[in-house]
C-alpha cells in the first residue's frame, strides 16, 4: 500500500489535528485505545491528539524498558501532567534485558525489543485494559527504511504483511503515518506542546539499545547512557539535527594510571538533517570535541577512547544499529 507523503510545505497543521482527531474518535466510537509515550516528539504528537479525541477512554502509559535516557521517566510524565494527560508507568526493564540477553545481531536485537513491547508487555496491557486499539507514532521515514529493507523499525507491521490484530490481538492505528519529522514538529507545535518536547532530537524506539554494539546488558547500558547524557548535554546549544554516543563491542588499549587498560571505545556522532533521509556529519569546532572527550574519558567507567563519526548518510545510518 503505498502512503501518500504530506509534505512540509502542503501541511496545514490546524486542520491536520481536526481531520486526525475525528478519524482516531471515529474509528475507536465508544471503545477504549491504549498508548505508549515515550517522550519523543511522534508519541507525544500522538497521546495528545488521542487525549483530545477519546479523553480518559485513552490510557497512556510510559513503559520503562531499562534502556531510556537519564531522567527520562520522570521527566515526560511531569510534562504530561502538566498538560492535563495522566500517564501510568509501567516497569518493564526485567522482561526487556530478558529478551536481549545474548543478542548481539542488530536485526535480531530490534525483533527481541518488537516482540517484548508488543506480545509481551503491551498485551498484557491491553488484555487488562480491556482496550482494542493502540495508538502508535510511526512515521513516514520508519516505513521507508523498513521496507527498503535498510533497518526494521521496531514500529512497523502492515508494510512487513503482519496484522497486529493477528499476531497481538489488537490494531493499530497511526496518525503519523503521511508525515516526516519535521512536519511532526509543525503539528506539536500547534498542539502547544512545549519546546522541551517539540525540539527534541530524534530519539529511537529500541531506545538506547540502538547504540550499543553487541550485547545489550544493564552494565553496558549504564555506560552508553552516561556517555549519551555527556554528548547531548554538550551539543545541545549546536543547533543539530540529532547527535548521539555509540558504545563500542570492541576494546582498544589505553593507558590509565601508566598501566595498560584494555578498554572501551564510545563514538560520537551529530548529525546535520532535514529529515533523516540524509544526513551530514556537523563540521564540530576541534575545541568542543575535545571537550567531549576530555568529559567522556572522565566521567564514565572504563573508557579510554572516543571518536567522532565523519561519514554522511548514506552509506552510514544515524543509529549504530
Ligand atoms: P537511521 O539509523 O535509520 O535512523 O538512519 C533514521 C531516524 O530514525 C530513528 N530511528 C528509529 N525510530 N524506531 C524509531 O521510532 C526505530 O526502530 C528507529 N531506528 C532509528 C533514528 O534515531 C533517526 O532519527
Amino acid at each position: 500500500m503505498l502512503i501518500k507523503e504530506i509534505g512540509l510545505e502542503e501541511l496545514n497543521p490546524r486542520k491536520f489535528i481536526k481531520e486526525k482527531i475525528a478519524e482516531i474518535a471515529s474509528e475507536v466510537g465508544d471503545g477504549l485505545a491504549i498508548n505508549a509515550l515515550s517522550g519523543g516528539v511522534d508519541s507525544s504528537v500522538v497521546t495528545l491528539l488521542g487525549h483530545k479525541a477519546l479523553g480518559n477512554r485513552l490510557k497512556t502509559y510510559f513503559i520503562n524498558n531499562g534502556l531510556m535516557r537519564e531522567g527520562e521517566p520522570e521527566m515526560v510524565v511531569r510534562i504530561f501532567r502538566q498538560l492535563g494527560v495522566p500517564v501510568e508507568v509501567v516497569d518493564a526493564q526485567e522482561q526487556f534485558f530478558k529478551a536481549l540477553k545474548g543478542v548481539i545481531d542488530p536485526e535480531k536485537k530490534r525483533e527481541a525489543i518488537t516482540q517484548t513491547f508488543y506480545k509481551e508487555v503491551f498485551a498484557k496491557l491491553v488484555k487488562l485494559s480491556a482496550a482494542r486499539y493502540l495508538l502508535q507514532g510511526t512515521i513516514l521515514t520508519d516505513v521507508d527504511e523498513t521496507v527498503a529493507g535498510i533497518k526494521r523499525q521496531h514500529n512497523v507491521f502492515a508494510q512487513l504483511g503482519i496484522d497486529p490484530k493477528e499476531a497481538f490481538g489488537y490494531k493499530i492505528i497511526e496518525p503519523l503515518v503521511q508525515l516526516r519529522k519535521n512536519a511532526v514538529r509543525k503539528v506539536a507545535r500547534a498542539l502547544g506542546l512545549p519546546d522541551s518536547i517539540y525540539k527534541r532530537i530524534p530519539f529511537p524506539g529500541p531506545a538506547l539499545s540502538a547504540r550499543v554494539i553487541g550485547e545489550v546488558t544493564p552494565e553496558r547500558i549504564k555506560i552508553i547512557r552516561k556517555a549519551t547524557a555527556i554528548t547531548e548535554e554538550e551539543l545541545a546549544s549546536r543547533g543539530a539535527f540529532q547527535y548521539l554516543a555509540i558504545l563500542h563491542q570492541d576494546r582498544v588499549t589505553g593507558i590509565r594510571e601508566g598501566k595498560r587498560d584494555f578498554g572501551l571505545q564510545i563514538e560520537v556522532r551529530c548529525w546535520d538533517s532535514i529529515d533523516a533521509r540524509l544526513a551530514k556529519p556537523t563540521k564540530l569546532p576541534y575545541k568542543v570535541l575535545e571537550r567531549l572527550a576530555t568529559r567522556i574519558v572522565k566521567e564514565v567507567p572504563g573508557v579510554v577512547s572516543v571518536t567522532y563519526n565523519i561519514t554522511p548518510k548514506p552509506p552510514s545510518t544515524i543509529e549504530a544499529v
